[in-house]
């Protein structure tokens, strides 16, 4: 367990330590991504724990193929965004392609995040190459979501938007990536396309608390892209993912279904769990 695990700032809020109990009682996390300050009172209503200004914003707001283009001033000015709308969330921001190069760089625009973003927790990804940067941050109080799996930022590296951790061996380095992360002092982990099986596993080996996306329903709580949600995503829909409006016919009914869905485990089902 980290032995850094910051309360939230405010009663009744959601912190790093409302996350671990929540794990602890088996009560899925809900978390979603979010870019503005009226998306951000619209995931309040429905009861989301964690708002995430995911570099996602750089596909599904400005249309780029990928997330690399997403510059630390555009994350900073969308986090500040969703801080004005959001009340009771976790606000975590993403730190962009090579903002975090060197744990230097990282702190700087971890900084930024937090200072001018009102970002409450930073996220970045890859493993044990980041833990230094991991350990640096913590140690300044600055709380780190890892992210490991599918890495959109390390996509020319990948050679496309497809499932990690499929054969034993890279199973096993992702296993070891994520403890290793938790070493570092990171408080929470977010797994993207991995198998289901392997996503179950982590979570059960780790005490801080891991949140899926295309990773199947055996994590402690679940992400999606708020555009995929809302059925406005340009371009193609992830497999994993789901159109809650088509159904709810309205943008809180979306919400309220999606959280409700991932509360009850209903969400992701097999339909949407394709490895
Ligand atoms: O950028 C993002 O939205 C993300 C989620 C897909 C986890 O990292």
């Amino acid at each position: 367990m980290p032995s850094q695990t910051p309360d939230a700032a405010v009663k009744g809020q959601i912190g790093v330590r409302t996350l671990i109990a929540m794990k602890r009682r088996r009560e899925p996390i809900v978390c979603l991504t979010c870019y503005d300050a009226s998306f951000a009172r619209f995931l309040e209503q429905a009861g989301v724990d964690v708002m995430l200004v995911g570099d996602s914003l750089g596909m599904v707001l400005q249309g780029h193929a990928t997330t690399l283009p997403v510059t630390l001033d555009q994350m900073v000015y969308h986090s500040a965004c969703v801080a004005r709308g959001r009340e009771r969330a976790l606000l975590v921001a993403d730190l962009p392609f090579l903002s975090y190069a060197s744990p230097d760089r990282a702190l700087d625009a971890a900084g930024r995040l937090m200072q001018e973003g009102g970002a409450q927790m930073v996220k970045l990804e890859g493993g044990e190459a980041v833990a230094e940067t991991v350990q640096l941050l913590t140690s300044q109080g600055i709380p780190v979501c890892g992210h490991l799996g599918l890495l959109p930022q390390s996509i020319h590296r990948l050679g496309g938007f497809r499932y990690q951790g499929r054969d034993q061996a890279a199973a096993e380095r992702i296993q070891q990536e994520a403890s290793a992360l938790q070493a570092a002092g990171a408080a929470l982990l977010v797994l993207e396309c991995v198998p289901a099986t392997l996503a179950q596993a982590i979570s059960e080996r780790l005490e801080i608390p891991v949140i899926g996306i295309g990773a199947g329903a055996g994590t402690d709580g679940q992400v999606l892209v708020l555009y995929d949600v809302l059925g406005v995503s340009a371009g193609r829909v992830p497999s994993f993912s789901k159109d809650f409006l088509a159904a709810a016919g309205s943008i809180g009914g979306a919400l309220a279904a999606y959280v409700r869905d991932v509360r009850s485990r209903s969400f992701p089902d097999a339909e949407h769990t394709p490895f």
